[in-house]
This record gives structure tokens, C-alpha cells and sequence, in this order.
């Protein structure tokens, strides 16, 4: 099947490269979001979110004429949606009103023959049983008189550009058709083999790697609690379990966050909990690992009430801007509902604003008279700070590195106590 025209709806983390992509592979697109501001920035030459190389890309697709943002949809011949789909935090339930309002916005202009492609992260059996009863309200008959198919994202935020084009990419139609059209229009960009299945396959796919993820982090996690009650240390242990050829421990840390890991696993226990007590109690592990941490800052300092404390990073990992679900974010709320007094850096969103917490625009505004640090998120401008220079600023010589990011021997040198997640003493 051929492709000339290209609606993406949702400009964000994915939406937007994945448009500005098409469009510089030679098809004409309109990237729709119903965020004004987002709209507004973009036709005006800005960018609302980071990644590398992204602002290049964008400029250049829309000063080209072939990438134009709009408030709503147009006719094409297929529609992508990347639409965020979060969790109601009450009781974890997928909140798919944002695929549900963008599948209410194409199905007025669905064309026979056009293909409606859904990459937002959904549960099993979405695209059957939720997106092809919105989109036959048009009068067209999905797999028979339009294409459509579930892809999913599998990018890594920070090369989200390379990713795109180079990652294996599985694209599930609702009927054979359904995946050949995905496949020939990813075809004209994805450099990386592109699988054909079928659409509730293809969701599974993408929750199992997730969830593959989440429980691994979770084990990990585990693993330096239990190495924090037996006096070992539990960076040490695993880069020597890792030497084994068939183990593969990854890194603990202040728990699970992002827009993808914490989320997606909730996806599979609503949708059979009587399946799932083994993914629950996973994310329930890495939900708790925030308070885990402020029960090791508390060790550092005796008690927390009144205490100042420089907290260094709020991203949900090293080196992006991206605060969603940030169990950074979550260790200074408990920090603070525990009496300590927090200042947060996080130099890629040194100007963000988040309730009930205090941000400042400098590191040193951070570090002013705190009688302790923590390190949150290993960021490399954080792994390489001076401590020494920190020592002079700082009221105490309390630190406390929850990520492994920092020499010990040299904080030490530098007259400070300092504690880390995961090493007993
Ligand atoms: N960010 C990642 O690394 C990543 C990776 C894999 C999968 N995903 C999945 O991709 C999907 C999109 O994630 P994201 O990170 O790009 O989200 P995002 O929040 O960065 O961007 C989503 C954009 O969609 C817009 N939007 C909301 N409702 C809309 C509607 N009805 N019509 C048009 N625009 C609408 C929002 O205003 C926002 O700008 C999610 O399901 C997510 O789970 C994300």
C-alpha cells in the first residue's frame, strides 16, 4: 500500500519524532495534539519537550512544508495515535479517555481504504474491543473497509531519533491486510525488521516487556534491602552474580518510574487479577522503595524533623527531562511529610514546577546550608560533581547516594558520612 498523506495525533515524547520522521521520508503529515500550548509552541519555532537531535528534526520538517501541526485532525490516508495512556491513581485502572477522544476525532473523516495505526501502550484486546467501535461509528467496517492496526513503542527516551528507525518493530492488524498496510507504511522509515501479528498479540507484546522490566527492577530492588540487613554491599554482589553467563541483574535504585515501567504492568492486573499475583506484588515492591529510602536518609541523620536536605534529581532516571511517575519525586514527598525541609535540583528541568515541592534553578541554591545530600538520580553532571567544592557549601557532611553514582572513598576524603542504598554496615 502506498502512503502520501500522514495524521499523527499526539505530539508528544512519541508523536512527535515519529511525525517529523514521516516527514522527512517524503510524507506530507499533520501532526494534531489538543494542547494549545503545544500547538503554540511548535508554530512558533519552540519545542515543549527534550531529546536530542528532536529540535533539529522539528525545524527542519516544518520549514520544509511537509510536517504541519494543527488543533484536529484531516483527512489522510492513515492515522497514527500516541496519546498518553496513564492509570487512574485511585485504583489503577488504564485511563483510556485520551485513545478514546482521538479515535471520536478520525472517525469523521475515515476513508474507505485509509489505515488507523494505535502505538499508545493499551491493554490486551484495545484495538478490538475499545478504537474499531469508535472508529465504525463512521459507517465503515474495520478490517474491511479501512486497515487497522496495533503498533507498539519501544523506544529509549534520550535516543528515541536512532531507535525509531533501527528497533525491530511489531505491527498487529486486525486482519492480514490490516498488518501489511502497517507494515508498508512503516516500511518507510524503520531500518530494523518489521514483524506482522495480530493486534492483541502485538499489545501483549509491549506490557510483557514492560512488565519484564518492572519485576526485574523489583528483584534488584529486594536484593539491596537484603543486602542493607546483612552487611553486604549489594553493587558489589551483583556486578559478581552478573559474572555468572546466564544472570542479568539490573540496577536498584529509588523504585520504578516513567510514563511506561511503573504504568504498564497495572494494564495486565486489571485486565485478569486473579492471574496476576506475581506482577502486583512486583510493582508493589518498587512502589515501596521510596519509602525505603527515606527510612536510609533517616539512619543518616537521626531524625528528619527540621532537617535541610539537598535532593539532586527529580527524572525518573539519569540524563532526561522526563519527571513523570519519578519516584524521585515520590522520596521527597516522603521526606518531607517526615519534617525534613528539601530543595530540589534537576538540571534538566531546572525551572519545573511540581506541587508541594520545592525546585531551584541552581545546584548551589540546593546545596546552601543543607545538612545533607542525596543523590536521587545518577545524572552524569552529578556523578562527577566535586565533593570537595560541596563540603564548602554545605552546613553538614551528611550524603546519601541511592543510585551507586559516587566514589565513596573520595566523599569520605572529603569529610563526609555517607550512606548508600543497598550497603549494609
Ligand atoms: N515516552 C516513551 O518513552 C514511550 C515509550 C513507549 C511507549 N509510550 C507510549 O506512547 C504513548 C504516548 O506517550 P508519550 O510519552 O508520547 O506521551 P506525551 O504525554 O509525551 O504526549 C502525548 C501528547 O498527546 C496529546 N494528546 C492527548 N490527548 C490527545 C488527543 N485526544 N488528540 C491529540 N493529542 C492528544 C497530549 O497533549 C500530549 O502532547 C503512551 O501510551 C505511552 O505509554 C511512550
Amino acid at each position: 500500500m502506498k502512503f502520501q498523506k500522514l495524521c499523527v495525533l499526539g505530539l508528544g515524547y512519541i508523536g512527535l519524532p515519529t511525525a517529523s520522521t514521516f516527514a522527512t521520508n517524503g510524507l506530507e503529515v499533520v501532526g494534531v495534539d489538543v494542547n494549545e500550548a503545544v500547538i503554540a509552541t511548535l508554530k512558533s519555532g519552540g519545542l515543549h519537550i527534550h531529546e536530542p537531535g528532536l529540535r533539529t528534526l522539528v525545524s527542519g520538517a516544518i520549514q520544509s512544508g511537509m510536517l504541519r501541526v494543527a488543533a484536529q485532525p484531516e483527512p489522510a490516508d492513515a492515522f497514527i495515535i500516541a496519546v498518553p495512556t496513564p492509570f487512574y491513581e485511585d485504583d489503577k485502572r488504564a485511563d483510556m479517555r485520551a485513545v478514546t477522544s482521538a479515535a471520536e476525532a478520525i472517525t469523521p473523516h475515515l476513508q474507505k481504504g485509509n489505515l488507523v495505526i494505535l502505538e499508545s501502550t493499551s491493554p490486551p484486546r484495545t484495538t478490538v474491543d475499545l478504537l474499531a467501535p469508535i472508529l465504525e461509528k463512521s459507517g465503515l467496517k474495520a478490517g474491511v473497509d479501512f486497515h487497522l492496526a496495533y503498533s507498539p513503542e519501544r523506544v529509549l527516551p534520550g535516543q528515541i531519533l536512532r531507535e525509531l528507525i533501527e528497533n525491530a518493530r511489531v505491527v498487529g492488524g486486525i486482519t492480514s491486510e490490516s498488518a501489511q498496510a502497517g507494515y508498508d507504511l512503516y516500511a518507510t522509515f524503520v531500518r530494523g525488521n518489521i514483524i506482522k501479528t495480530n493486534s492483541t498479540t502485538a499489545e501483549m507484546v509491549k506490557l510483557m516487556e514492560n512488565t519484564t522490566r518492572d519485576v526485574n527492577i523489583a528483584i534488584a530492588n529486594e536484593f539491596s534491602r537484603l543486602a542493607d540487613r546483612f552487611g553486604v554491599d549489594v553493587w558489589e554482589a551483583i556486578s559478581l552474580a552478573n559474572l555468572h553467563p546466564r544472570i542479568n541483574i539490573l540496577r536498584p535504585g529509588p523504585g520504578v518510574g516513567g510514563h511506561c515501567i511503573s504504568v504498564d504492568p497495572w494494564f495486565l492486573v486489571e485486565a485478569a487479577p486473579d492471574l496476576t499475583p506475581f506482577i502486583r506484588t512486583a510493582r508493589e515492591v518498587n512502589d515501596a522503595q521510596p519509602q525505603f529510602v527515606v527510612d536510609l536518609v533517616k539512619r543518616a541523620l537521626g531524625s528528619l524533623e527540621g532537617k535541610k536536605i539537598a535532593a539532586l534529581g527529580l527524572a525518573y532516571k539519569p540524563d532526561v527531562d522526563d519527571l513523570r511517575e519519578s519516584p524521585a519525586v515520590e522520596v521527597v514527598h516522603l521526606l518531607q511529610d517526615a519534617g525534613a525541609s528539601v530543595k530540589a535540583f534537576e538540571p534538566f528541568a531546572p525551572n519545573a514546577k511540581l506541587p508541594n515541592l520545592t525546585t531551584v534553578p541552581a545546584l548551589n541554591e540546593a546545596l546552601e546550608d543543607a545538612d545533607a545530600v542525596i543523590l536521587l538520580v545518577a545524572h552524569s553532571q552529578f556523578k562527577s560533581l566535586d565533593a570537595t567544592e560541596i563540603s564548602e557549601i554545605m552546613n553538614g557532611y551528611v550524603a546519601v547516594d541511592v543510585v551507586n553514582g559516587w566514589n565513596v572513598s573520595v566523599w569520605k576524603n572529603a569529610g563526609f558520612d555517607i550512606l548508600r542504598l543497598g550497603v549494609g554496615g
